[in-house]
């Protein structure tokens, strides 16, 4: 594996979970794996789980960590080709890139969605430009459309809590009053897509995920329906799809609430964090021992681990 951008980079996604899992039972074995190399971590957006678990997962590899938060830090970079650069912008992605490969043996890079421009956004400028130019390998720590460390962070979950070979798994959109990207809802489907496992999604009108994604997944609009016998429910919120950007609504009548989770099969709550108390999820079920949000954010660390050892293995 050269670079991680998305889940279906993973060469098989059970390998790497069980892999993962092998990892955390003894997260310091390979600490010599990443002796004398250094992971860049550019942040073009805020992060707390993201930031500290692929830190602690380099530093159980041996692998140095130098964080830049580019937004704020760096310099305003172009990506247009063969422009006059007299604006803004004072340094190009080429040079960017390659300067950055100078330093780092791995590139890991957080660039979130515009959410007004869906074109731009799904051409994922700043993950493929930096991938294009850049001599080193890339991992997405949450790109435009994508989130693959949280994906495979939540297979590994998902595999330590089923208790039947074929769980039933719901994603299901949930209110927020600002417009969030597609990029875990994206990245937790085609995971779940790869699992053996009965998957539905359950969403308001208006808020039908890119089909390019769901694919022929079934699509609820009935939420407490498509909760019947569930073994987990993820909620998250996404912005309008086909309304690109938009909040089409804000009631509560979507927020996850211990009532609605009655018909499920004691489902397990999964959520990747941060999460609004009360908006999105009731504090019942988020303080509940079927949450299982802290343990999806420890398997952050597990799941970072396995991507960065693949790379630095692939040489
Ligand atoms: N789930 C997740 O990516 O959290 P952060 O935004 O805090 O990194």
């Amino acid at each position: 594996m050269k670079n991680y951008l998305t889940i279906d980079d993973l060469p098989n996604l059970d390998n790497a979970v069980a892999e993962a899992l092998t990892l955390k039972k003894d997260p310091y074995k390979y600490n010599n794996i990443g002796k004398n190399k250094t992971l860049g971590m550019l942040f073009f957006n805020p992060s707390l789980r993201t930031r500290l678990s692929t830190q602690k997962a380099a530093q159980q590899l041996g692998i140095h960590t130098m964080i830049m938060n580019f937004s704020n830090e760096a310099w305003a970079l172009e990506f247009e080709d063969g422009t006059e650069m007299s604006g803004l912008r004072s340094e190009h992605i080429k040079e960017a890139a390659a300067v950055v490969s100078q330093y780092c043996d791995i590139v890991a890079i957080r660039a979130f969605a515009s959410l007004t421009d869906k074109e731009s956004d799904e051409t994922e400028k700043v993950m493929h430009n930096f991938a294009k130019y850049a001599s080193i390998p890339v991992v997405n720590m949450e790109s435009a459309t994508a989130h693959p460390l949280q994906a495979l962070a939540d297979a590994i979950t998902i595999k330590e809590h089923s208790t039947i070979k074929r769980p039933k798994i719901v994603l299901t959109w949930a209110p927020h009053p600002k417009a969030l990207p597609h990029a875990v809802a994206n990245s937790f489907t085609r995971m779940v897509q790869k699992l053996d496992a009965e998957f539905v999604i359950a969403h308001p009108d208006g808020y039908t995920l890119d089909p390019k994604i769901t694919k022929s997944t079934p699509l609820y609009r009935n939420q407490e329906e498509a909760f019947e016998g569930a073994d987990f429910v993820y909620a998250k919120n996404w912005c309008s799809y086909t309304d690109y950007g938009k909040v089409l609504r804000t009631d509560n009548s979507w927020m996850l609430t211990a009532e609605k989770l009655k018909n499920t099969n004691h489902a397990k709550f999964m959520h990747c964090l941060p999460v609004r108390r009360n908006i999105v999820v009731s504090d019942d079920v988020l303080d509940s021992p079927n949450s299982l949000v802290i343990e999806q954010a420890n398997n952050r660390t597990f799941s970072a681990q396995v991507v960065l050892k693949k790379i630095i293995e692939n040489g």
